[in-house]
């Protein structure tokens, strides 16, 4: 298969999970890539009892009281942002949310005098969504908060790695291990597929991808996975599938022939998912394109947990920021 150039790991080598340094007690999560498997399980079991308490009517508590969030979000976001902020809300912090448009970033601010002023008024804990691969882990480097990457360019999206796992562990009965799951799409520019493909390896669950030659970066089988040719092979007794969304906000001009021929080769329609085991689930990160990457019928079918994903966002984000703000007390909650 013909492959684009672009490298399979556009962020620096290390970009990923940031272990607190000598110089700072602070706790950052930048990535899934070097997560420790104890960790992701820890940060699996810390969501699932968040869950179980916002399942059971309304709740909040105080355990993060007196600490100030700042969201960060330079690019668009639904989901990321909104359960951050419930998450924030449910946990009992300050915060607040700003973007590109709206502060002096627009008036030819740097995005690290933005984020001293930030750190100035008092924060202590910062949620980055990001164009550029490798800002969270920049910021984790230069400010004394605690980082938290909702999204930095092509390279990781961890609290969305960690709530496909938890959708998957469901799905699973608690098991990884001999578990397959095909990734289809625009795998170049997906730092959702980064940080799924990081997490499942280090969990015992195997990926394989596919998609057009010209969205499949060279040497993708350095981040740990197969490489499929066609997405029936890919699909063919896998135990779930994930569609990526067509990052056309990342992509050169003439990656792609056009929304309908993709459609017609890669996308997932119901003759397709059959080719799955038949208890296989169906996943997507949205937004989704209806009728693109993935068919109604399949998005609304009964293979679909696409929903369950988004449910599982403020569980997921009220574990990772307790992990993050209160480091070892944590383990009290
Ligand atoms: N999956 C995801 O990151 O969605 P949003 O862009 O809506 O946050």
């Amino acid at each position: 298969m013909e492959r684009a150039t672009a490298s399979a790991c556009p962020a620096p080598a290390g970009a990923g999970f940031f272990v607190p340094s000598s110089e700072s007690s602070r706790r950052h999560l930048t990535g899934l890539e070097g997560v420790p498997r104890e960790t992701l399980l820890h940060l699996l079991d810390g969501a699932k009892r968040y869950r179980e308490r916002l399942a059971g009517g309304p709740w909040q508590s105080d355990a993060l009281r007196g600490i100030a969030v700042c969201n960060a979000f330079f690019e668009d976001s639904t989901r990321t942002r909104l359960s951050f902020e419930l998450a924030e809300q449910r946990l009992g912090a300050m915060h607040v949310t700003f973007g590109e448009t709206g502060t002096s970033v627009n008036k030819g601010e740097t995005l690290l005098d933005t984020m001293r002023v930030v750190r100035s008024q008092g924060v202590s804990l910062v949620v980055v969504r990001h164009r550029s691969s490798g800002t969270a882990r920049f910021l984790a480097r230069e400010i004394d908060a605690s980082i938290i990457n909702a999204g930095d360019g092509a390279h990781e999206h961890p609290t969305q790695g960690l709530l496909d796992l938890m959708t998957l562990r469901d799905a699973w009965n608690d098991r990884f291990e001999g578990r397959r799951i095909a990734i289809v799409g625009d795998i170049t520019h997906s730092r959702v597929a980064r940080s799924a493909i990081a997490g499942l390896t280090t969990l015992g669950a195997t990926v394989t991808v596919c998609g057009p030659g010209t969205l499949m970066p060279a040497e993708v089988e350095a981040l740990g996975c197969a490489v499929a040719p066609t997405v029936e092979a890919a699909l063919e007794g896998a135990d779930a599938a994930m569609a990526l969304r067509l990052q056309r906000e990342r992509m050169d001009r003439g990656l792609l022939a056009s929304s309908g021929e993709y459609a017609r080769v890669w996308g997932l329609n119901p003759a397709r998912v059959a080719l799955m085991k038949p208890d296989a689930v169906v996943m997507h990160p949205g937004p989704m394109n209806r009728g693109v990457e993935i068919m109604p019928e399949v998005a609304d079918g009964a293979r679909s947990v696409i929903f369950d994903q988004t449910a599982n966002g403020v569980p997921v984000r009220c574990a990772v920021l307790s992990w993050c703000a209160l480091g070892d007390a944590e383990a009290a909650l």
